[in-house]
Order: structure tokens, then C-alpha cells, then sequence
């Protein structure tokens, strides 16, 4: 099967057949690094890198020249015509008909999306803001499969920012589709986001149980959890009842514990004033029995979190983490340029239920609330169309399609009210029966009634404030 021509923006645009494809030819490329010079001769990447790197963006260079083809980089949004006001759409056409394949990091979340639809080539998403970063949820993945020998029924802890951290949200969703159980241990102030946990139940099944507060669990080698991801694949071996205490499911172990940085370039004014992450993973915290076989695991860099004097443990595994995102990464240029072709296990994804969901396409200037959202920005907005999925009527939620932010708003309207007459546009709470009434493709969203009466609708009695059926 091939993969040539796909683009990797999210982790799901990978099945796990796939991924294991790119891991077995990964296999293969690790045994003979320097053998392979013949892969992808004629072949330009071209590296996009505008938030720092060293990692990614050397290891996708260095896998690019391992098989033989060439690079070429801007590093610096400055440098480039982004800066002049150039859009992200006409820059992708022309690095596009420049390069066959493209690797992108920008600040913006759903940048890579924006890239990937106007390019015409392959586009890797090396990491749009706090969304989401794939081919590091690959390594992580491969490496956990090499050391573990499987995935499924593991119990990973993901410790530090789960609000910022684009790693974890791609290893999040990633660890579902593979059937993993994941203890959620955020620093306070830094959970995961609400959509994160709302996509992961509704898409990938299994339950999410959430702990109550987690006051007075900050001795050394206990883990600030406050929620737990519950795999289908493995109902009963965290099964949680009322009550019980989730310490007491620590006792059969912690596979991996997966370690990250505050992501302090991205906080709030009042998140960098108010957010406290003291905790550090050091020898003494890993003392726990839980902790006793723990794959120690960190995308890099550290600041803090993470002791040095964990490197020499042999628990430790970010550095091979790093180390092989060279065979990762070859193995996955390969693929996407159509230069190697590989056998896919074809069967569906049994963790993942592709929803189709209406799409609302925007209009009345619904925009996404995500202030660092592709789709907001100045440049941006002249040519890209709001567009979100309704993921749920009850309460009403929409998707943006770039970004994935996930956002309710507070009053709707019908495109077919009364065949659309302006003296009859009324508007409703969203939470109001309408949201059910009302046909998909007829929704309009307002997140405020003067926006709504700015374009013409006014109150009807399922408007008010007073309760959800009428006021
Ligand atoms: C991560 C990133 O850029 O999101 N680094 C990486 O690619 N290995 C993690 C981080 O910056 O904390």
C-alpha cells in the first residue's frame, strides 16, 4: 500500500495499521542508517521552522540527507514574506511547487491544516502552537512499543502541562486508538482541555473518571492524578467504583510515566504570575513501587521537572526517545513521498469510531474564540471561512476544524425561520429545545444577543434568561 501524497497534520490521519507500517520500515532503516542514500535522490523537503527547535527540525533534516535527498530551510518567520503580510495559503502554493515535501512548525494552531489543504504536496505538521505534534506522538509510541512489546492495556501517566503541551495531545488520542490507559497529572492550573476529554470519550470510547481534588498528595512519589482514562480494551483492570481510592490502583505499576515542561511561551499573563509546577521527577520521586519497571519518558527539552541524575537510571528513555526520531522520521518522508511502499494491516481502527459530523459553515461572523487559532488571524481571514463541526446538541458544542478548539455558544437562530423574512428572524437560547429543532445545515450560532441583534433576529420567548424553555 502506499501513503504517498498524504499529509500528517493530526495523529488521526494515521490508522494504526499505518503506524505500525511506518514503525516496521522504521525497523528495517534503523538496522542501516547509512545504507540508504538511494531512497529519496531527487527529492527537496523543505523545512518550515518558525518557533524554536532542535530536535525535530535537525532529525527531519538529518533523516532527509540519511536518504538521500535534499533540504532547504527558513527558520525565521522574518526572513520569510509571512512577514511582509503574505498569507500561510499563497506561501504553501509557492513553497509547494519548490519542494515535494513540507515540514512545519508555526505558532498558530491549525497552521499545518491551512498549509497542508493549499500546498499540493505532502505537509508534516512538526507542531502548530498547543495543538497537536504527530511525528513526536511517533516516537514516543515506538518507543514505548520497542521496550513493551505492546501498547494495549499499558497504564501511562502523563505529568506536567496537559493544557499547552501539543505532545501530550497527540499521545493522548494516540494511546487511546491503541487501547492504553491514561492517568491524567497535571501541575494545577495546566488540565487537560475540556474538548480533549470530550473527543477522547466520544470518538474512542472508554470512560474518563475524574478524582476528586487532589489536596495533600504531594508526597515525594505520588502522582498528582486527577482524572483517569479508561481503555475499552481493558474495562475491569482500573475498573473505579465510588470511592475507592486511585492510590490503590497504583499498586499494579505505572508503565510509563511521560514527563513535560511547563509551555511557558504560550501561558497567560496571569498563568505566568499564578502557575506553580514545583514538582520534580528526581530519584527520590521515582522511589515508589509504582514505579518500579516506569518507563521514564520526556519529549524534551527539560527545564526543571526533570533531574539529571534520572539520565543514568536505566528506567530513563528520553534520550532514545530522541534518537529515534531519525529511523521514525526517514521511514515516514519515505512513505509520504511514495518513495518505499509498505504492507498496511488493513482491518478499522476498533478504538476510534469515525463520527461524521454536520459541519457548520460560519456566517454572521461566528469566528473561532481561540485567539491563537489559524483561522482569526488578521492575513488569514481573508480568505479562510469559519468552519466549525457540531459535535453535540445537547448542550449545543461546535469544533473549529483547524484548530479543534471546542466552544458553546449561547443563542441560535434558523436560516428557514419563516422562508428567512427579516421581520420574523427570531433568535433562542442555545440550550433551549431549538438546538434539537433546528436542521444542521439551518443553524446559526451568536455568542452574544447583541450579535444576533445586529443581524436583524430578534428575541423570541426561548430568548430570556429564565430557564431553558422559554422566559
Ligand atoms: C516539544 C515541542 O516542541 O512541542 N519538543 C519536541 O518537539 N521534542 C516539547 C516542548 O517544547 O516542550
Amino acid at each position: 500500500m502506499t501513503l504517498a501524497n498524504r499529509s500528517l497534520v493530526t495523529i488521526d490521519d494515521l490508522s494504526n495499521g499505518e503506524i505500525e507500517s511506518v514503525f516496521s520500515l522504521a525497523d528495517k532503516m534503523a538496522g542501516a542508517l547509512d545504507r540508504q542514500t538511494d531512497v529519496c535522490q531527487g527529492k527537496i523537503m523543505v523545512s518550515l521552522f518558525f518557533e524554536p527547535s532542535t530536535r525535530t527540525r535537525l532529525s527531519f533534516e538529518a533523516a532527509m540527507h540519511r536518504l538521500g535527498g535534499s533540504v532547504i530551510s527558513a527558520v525565521d518567520i522574518g526572513a520569510t514574506s509571512l512577514a511582509k503580510g503574505e498569507s500561510l495559503a499563497d506561501m504553501a502554493k509557492i513553497v509547494g511547487s519548490y519542494a515535494d515535501i513540507i515540514v512545519i512548525r508555526h505558532p498558530w494552531e491549525g497552521s499545518a491544516k491551512v498549509v497542508a489543504d493549499y500546498a499540493g504536496v505532502p505537509v508534516i505538521n512538526a507542531g502548530d502552537g498547543g495543538h497537536q505534534h504527530p511525528t513526536q506522538t511517533l516516537c514516543d509510541l515506538y518507543t514505548i512499543q520497542k521496550e513493551r512489546q505492546t501498547i494495549r492495556g499499558l497504564k501511562i501517566a502523563l505529568l506536567g502541562d496537559l493544557k499547552y503541551g501539543r505532545t501530550i495531545h497527540s499521545l493522548i488520542f494516540a494511546l487511546a486508538k491503541f487501547g492504553a490507559n491514561i492517568l491524567f497529572c497535571p501541575t494545577p492550573g495546566l488540565e487537560v482541555p475540556q474538548n480533549i476529554i470530550k473527543k477522547l470519550v466520544t470518538e474512542y470510547g472508554g470512560e474518563v473518571e475524574i478524582q476528586p481534588a487532589v489536596e495533600g498528595k504531594k508526597r515525594a512519589g505520588v502522582l498528582p492524578m486527577d482524572a483517569v482514562y479508561i481503555t475499552p480494551s481493558s474495562p475491569h483492570q482500573l475498573a473505579l467504583m465510588p470511592g475507592i481510592n486511585f492510590d490503590l490502583e497504583l499498586k499494579t505499576g505505572v508503565d510509563a510515566l511521560y514527563v513535560t515542561r511547563p509551555q511557558k511561551e504560550r501561558f497567560t499573563y496571569d498563568e505566568g504570575q499564578g502557575i506553580n509546577s514545583s514538582l520534580v521527577v528526581n530519584k527520590e520521586f521515582l522511589k515508589g513501587k509504582e514505579f518500579k519497571k516506569t518507563l521514564v519518558m520526556h519529549p524534551l527539552p527539560r527545564v526543571d521537572e526533570l533531574a539529571y541524575e534520572v539520565d543514568a537510571d536505566p528506567r530513563s528513555m528520553y534520550f532514545k526517545q530522541a534518537a529515534r526520531g531519525i529511523p521514525i522520521r526517514m521511514a515516514l518522508l519515505a512513505l509520504l513521498l511514495g518513495s518505499r511502499e509498505v504492507a498496511v494491516r488493513e482491518e478499522p481502527d476498533f478504538f476510534r469510531s469515525k463520527v461524521n459530523y454536520p459541519i457548520y459553515k460560519g456566517g454572521y461572523e461566528v469566528t473561532c474564540p481561540n485567539p491563537v487559532c489559524v483561522s482569526v488571524q488578521g492575513t488569514e481571514t481573508k480568505y479562510l471561512k469559519p468552519e466549525f463541526k457540531i459535535v453535540s446538541l445537547e448542550p449545543l458544542t461546535l469544533r473549529c476544524v483547524y484548530c479543534e478548539h471546542g466552544f458553546e455558544p449561547k443563542y441560535i437562530a434558523s436560516a428557514d425561520w419563516h422562508e428567512g423574512r427579516l421581520d420574523t428572524k427570531k433568535y433562542h437560547r442555545a440550550d433551549s429545545h431549538w438546538a434539537r429543532t433546528i436542521k444542521p445545515e439551518n443553524l446559526i450560532v451568536f455568542n452574544s444577543k447583541s450579535e444576533a441583534e445586529a443581524q436583524g433576529f430578534k428575541p423570541s420567548r426561548y430568548a430570556g434568561a429564565g430557564h431553558p424553555g422559554g422566559d
